[in-house]
C-alpha cells in the first residue's frame, strides 16, 4: 500500500501528544537541545523511555556521540522555547535555559518534569532512530500545565 506522505503525516498529528526537548552534552559539543514530540515511555522495571530522531538531523552525529541524554517536557509557557529549539541551523542551549542535573546532563528550567536517561538501545526506525534510554534520575518542577501539540497547533488543557 503506498500512502500520500502529507496525507500521512496530518493523520499522525492528529494524535495528541505533549511537546519535550531533548537536551544532551557529548563530549566535544556545546549543550545543545531538539524540540520533539515522539516521546513515548516503555517500560517501569527497568525504567525504559524512546524518541526517535530523523536520520537527517542536523543534530544526528551528536546524539551517535552522546552516552546520555535528557528528556525535558514542557510547560504551558514554554512555546519560545519549543520553536527555539526546533530551528535548524543553531541548536545550542542558551546559558540562561539550563542548570546541570545529577546525572551530568543538561535540564531545562521551568519544564514540568526532567528524565536524565543513559542511552539503552538505538533502533533503526526507517527514515528516524529510535532512542531508547534508562532513567537514572528524574526531577519534578513546580509547573504542572503541559504543552500540548495537535494537528500541527500548540494547544493547552482547558
Ligand atoms: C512540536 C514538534 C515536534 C517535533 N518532533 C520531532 C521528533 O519527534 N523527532 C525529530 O527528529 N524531530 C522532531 N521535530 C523537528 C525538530 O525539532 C527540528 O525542527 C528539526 O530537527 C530541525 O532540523 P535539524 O534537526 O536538522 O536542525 C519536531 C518539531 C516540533 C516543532
Amino acid at each position: 500500500m503506498s500512502l500520500d506522505s502529507r496525507e500521512f503525516r496530518n493523520a499522525l498529528g492528529r494524535f495528541p501528544t505533549g511537546v519535550c526537548v531533548i537536551t544532551a552534552n557529548p563530549e566535544g559539543h556545546e549543550p545543545f537541545g531538539m524540540t520533539v514530540n515522539s516521546f513515548a515511555s516503555v517500560s517501569l522495571d527497568p525504567a525504559l523511555v524512546l524518541w526517535s530522531l530523523q536520520n537527517d538531523s542536523e543534530c544526528f552525529e551528536a546524539f551517535e556521540k552522546a552516552d546520555r541524554y535528557a528528556v525535558n517536557i514542557l510547560a504551558s509557557d514554554q512555546i519560545a522555547m519549543s520553536n527555539l529549539y526546533a530551528k535548524k541551523g543553531d541548536h545550542t542551549l542558551d546559558k540562561a535555559h539550563y542548570t546541570i542535573g545529577r546525572h551530568g546532563t543538561p535540564l531545562l528550567r521551568g519544564a514540568l518534569t526532567s528524565f536524565e536517561c543513559d542511552i539503552w538501545a538505538r533502533y533503526p526506525g526507517g527514515d528516524h532512530i529510535i532512542l531508547v534510554g534508562k532513567v537514572e534520575s528524574m526531577q519534578n518542577n513546580a509547573a504542572d500545565n503541559p504543552l500540548l501539540f495537535f494537528s500541527g497547533k500548540y494547544r493547552e488543557l482547558r
